[in-house]
């Protein structure tokens, strides 16, 4: 006879076909069983919900530290009521927020730490599948590339964008109108009294910010990748079929657990494919490089930067928003969301790749419609021909560089000009402003340390203020070159991501002012005219600089991040560990 205290598996007899990982907990007999259910009946549980039904997590990155996500707790009440309907057992669980507005040094530097949070806590608990609710920026990455690394069952659920900032009349978009009333401010004209109403007038709802920023790329570069449902990107936070889409996200994920449909089935080759072109369809983030290289990275999907240029290269940009172009995300929603984008460049997606609703994307976009060919326009009428990314290498960047021809002034895209270097951006930030400084509109802008490891953490400040001086002569663009990131929100000639980076000796570190940079990209190169022995004198002479932490996570992450283009993963973070079955610890 078996001693009922054996932590052997058992299912109930109205339990599930298949035994789950939760019956790892929840059908063991004796007191291995006992425990975790009688403690989980605290929270008012009945012995129902332990009869072997999927567990579903509900990961939740809600904070009142991250206001575009302020709305997740009562999303996950969306969410619960879908898995119950659908007969599963819904749990929700917080992991650690990453909000733009106030994290310092820079979020990016904590994406990687929230991955392994979301990892350690869904493989350390009785989960099944998840459905992860994200919206800030780097929330989406983090919760995917943590989900991906356990292989479980996933959706995720995106906040929503906020509703439209309006004021005096006209449209605020976030982020990018914050560039523009600075500005006008800055040069006088504006006044004070305006610009704080403004201020007030952007952000007016719960939900991430509405231009083609960050948060919106990932939202929508969820969707492409089929991980999200249809309209998962669009439909504003406040409204209610964002709520009924967390609802069917919760009754889908029951069914993805019962049929088993991990992760890693949804995130294929083609879904990156698929993403990469949609990426440039929609005028996507910068960003998104990072991220998609580092997500493919968990999962094991071979998917390089080069796939970045290749893939995207004749892809044009049909959606028309800020900050490339004119409307906001209410727009975008209303002119029929993302599966009319994709319909319209379906010929150059993989249509038979899965959708986590079930069935193909070329399915789901099938019967797609548009009704606002402004805001979506049509493939022969594009808002740029060019809505790829540009993948840039040359001397100044050997592992490769980036830059957003849709976010750029077309005649700059061929430049040849004198460097003006910053060794910072503290240095840049003190002197950009100074009336004396040696700068003319053709000059290029350099900064350097301002890379994964350089700041630490790979800062968004590659679109660097013009000088005051310039500004007021009416200059509105400039070549612009680091090995930092780009807010999605902002646009210029910005050639961002230089790899290897300063901190490491990279040669962006050993440009000096004065020096001619070419920037050409239709041969997408970067280059610094110096010749070879020049630049080996100067690399001998490089020192490098201190580091920034010498303990703590800053430590741990200036010694194990990865260039940008390997996605600024860790490199013990790449790939995954599944769910391997759990020791029982009592
Ligand atoms: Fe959170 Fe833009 S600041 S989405
Ligand atoms: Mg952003």
């Amino acid at each position: 006879m078996a001693d009922p205290d054996e932590p052997e598996n058992k299912t109930s007899a109205s339990g599930a076909a298949r035994t789950l990982r939760s019956g790892e907990w929840f059908a063991r007999e004796g007191k291995y069983g006992f425990i975790p259910r009688s403690w989980m009946k605290s929270q008012g549980f009945s012995a129902e919900l332990f009869d072997g039904r999927p567990v579903i997590g509900i990961c939740n990155t809600w904070s009142q530290l991250t206001n575009c996500n302020r709305h997740l707790r009562d999303l996950a009440e969306d969410v619960k009521r879908g898995v119950l309907m659908a007969g599963g057992f819904p749990l929700e669980f917080p992991v650690t927020s990453l909000g733009e507005p106030l994290m310092r040094p820079t979020t990016m530097m904590f994406r990687n730490l929230v991955a392994m949070d979301v990892e350690e806590t869904i493989r350390a608990n009785p989960i099944d599948g998840v459905v992860l609710l994200a919206g800030c920026d780097k929330t989406t990455p983090a919760l995917l590339m943590g989900a991906a690394s356990c292989d479980v069952p996933s959706i995720l659920v995106s906040g929503g964008p906020m509703l439209n900032g309006r004021y005096q009349g006209r449209e605020l978009g976030s982020g990018t109108d914050v560039f523009r009333l600075d500005e006008a401010y800055r040069t006088g004209k504006m006044s004070k009294a305006d610009l704080d109403a403004a201020e007030a007038a952007m952000s007016r709802s719960a939900g991430s910010c509405m231009t083609m920023g960050t948060a919106s790329t990932m939202a929508l570069l969820s969707e492409a990748l089929g991980i999200g449902l249809p309209m998962n990107g669009t439909i504003p936070a406040p409204d209610s079929r964002r709520a009924v889409l967390a609802e069917e996200a919760g009754k889908r994920i029951v069914t993805l657990v019962r049929e088993d449909i991990r992760i890693s089935k949804i995130l294929t080759r083609a879904a990156f494919e698929n993403a990469v072109k949609v990426a440039g369809a929609i005028g996507g983030s910068t960003n998104a490089v990072v991220h998609l290289l580092a997500l493919a990275g968990r999962l094991g999907v071979p998917f390089t930067l080069n796939d970045w240029d290749e893939l995207g290269r004749d892809v044009p940009c049909l959606v028309d928003l800020k900050p490339s172009g004119r409307f906001l995300m209410e727009e975008f929603f209303d002119a029929g969301g993302l599966p009319v984008v994709m319909r319209r460049i379906a010929e150059k997606l993989n249509l038979d790749a899965p959708a986590v609703e079930g069935g193909t994307i070329g399915a789901r976009i099938a019967n797609a419609t548009s009704w606002n060919d402004e805001v979506i326009r049509p493939v022969d009428n594009p808002l740029t021909r060019e809505g790829g990314l540009v993948v840039l290498r040359g001397n100044l960047a050997p592992d490769g560089a980036i830059l957003k021809p849709s976010a750029a002034s077309p005649k700059l895209m061929q430049h040849r000009g004198r460097a003006m270097v910053f060794k910072d951006a503290e240095d840049l930030r003190n002197r950009i402003d100074d009336p004396d400084l040696d700068v003319d509109a053709d000059s290029v802008l350099v900064l350097q340390n301002a890379g994964p490891r350089g700041y630490p953490g790979m800062p968004e400040v590659g679109t660097m203020a013009l000088p005051k001086k310039l500004l007021k002569q009416g200059v509105t663009d400039m070549v612009r070159v680091s090995d930092a990131r780009m807010s999605g929100t902002a646009f210029g000639t910005v050639v961002l991501h230089v790899a290897p980076e300063s901190a490491l000796g990279g040669p962006l570190a050993l440009v000096q002012t004065g020096d001619m940079i070419v920037l050409d990209t239709k041969a997408r190169r970067i280059d610094v005219e110096i010749d070879a022995e020049e630049m080996e004198r100067r690399r001998a002479a490089f020192v490098p600089p201190a580091p920034h932490y010498e303990r703590g996570y800053g430590k741990l992450f200036i010694d194990h991040v990865q260039q940008a283009d390997k996605g600024v993963d860790f490199d013990f973070l790449v790939g995954g560990s599944g769910t391997p079955p759990s020791k029982v610890s009592f």
